[in-house]
């Protein structure tokens, strides 16, 4: 039988720290087959759908979302951590475990009225997808689905995406 997009995710334990068990996508995008199958899915639920760009975020997100924009025959736009992106931007702090961090997309990425996906690796807690989110809606753009190769649902992001109105789609638990 062929692998699914669960089998070739990698688990590496205690990665960053002591305790974690870190999902490691880069096995899923090296096998041909099963990277083919990752951007299939993720896209199936908005074919048909108008879907003017595809926002990925940093990092994961881009070679995930480039992927997906390319099939879909969208534009691109990242969501970047901090005083990466080189013109003028608007930025939206989140909460991580300890302290806070900073998303940021140009601040003309996006005219009111597009329609967008965001796509990610992976849920966990929901802020960086909730912040990505609230930047798309400060340029007035419709944020159509969130589409995630990974949930991790005992973190509570889809519930914490959902409450915002968000349509979110998963491939694996
Ligand atoms: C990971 C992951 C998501 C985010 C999910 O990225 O790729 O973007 O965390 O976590 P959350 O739902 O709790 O916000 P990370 O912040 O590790 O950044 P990186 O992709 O730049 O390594
Ligand atoms: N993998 C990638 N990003 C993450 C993870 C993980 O396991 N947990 C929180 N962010």
């Amino acid at each position: 039988m062929s692998k699914t997009v669960k089998d070739l995710i990698r688990s590496i334990v205690d990665f960053p720290h002591e305790g974690i068990v870190f999902r490691d996508v880069t096995t899923l995008f090296a096998d041909a087959e099963g990277f083919r199958m990752a951007i299939g899915q993720l896209l199936a639920p908005y074919k048909g759908e108008r879907i003017d760009k595809v926002i990925g975020l940093e990092a994961r997100g881009f070679i995930l979302g480039g992927a997906v924009a390319h099939q879909l025959s969208t534009g691109f736009v990242p969501i970047r951590k901090k005083g990466k992106l080189p013109g003028a931007v608007i930025s939206e702090a989140y909460q991580l475990e300890y302290g806070e961090a900073v998303m940021e997309i140009h601040d003309d990425a996006l005219t009111p009225g597009e329609r967008v996906l965001i796509v990610d690796d992976l849920l966990a807690t929901g802020g960086t997808a909730a912040a990505a989110i609230t930047l798309c809606q400060r340029l007035r753009a419709e944020v159509m689905g969130c589409a995630f190769v990974i949930d991790l649902p005992e973190l509570g992001g889809r519930k914490v995406l959902e409450g915002l109105g968000m349509e979110v789609h998963t491939l694996c638990e």
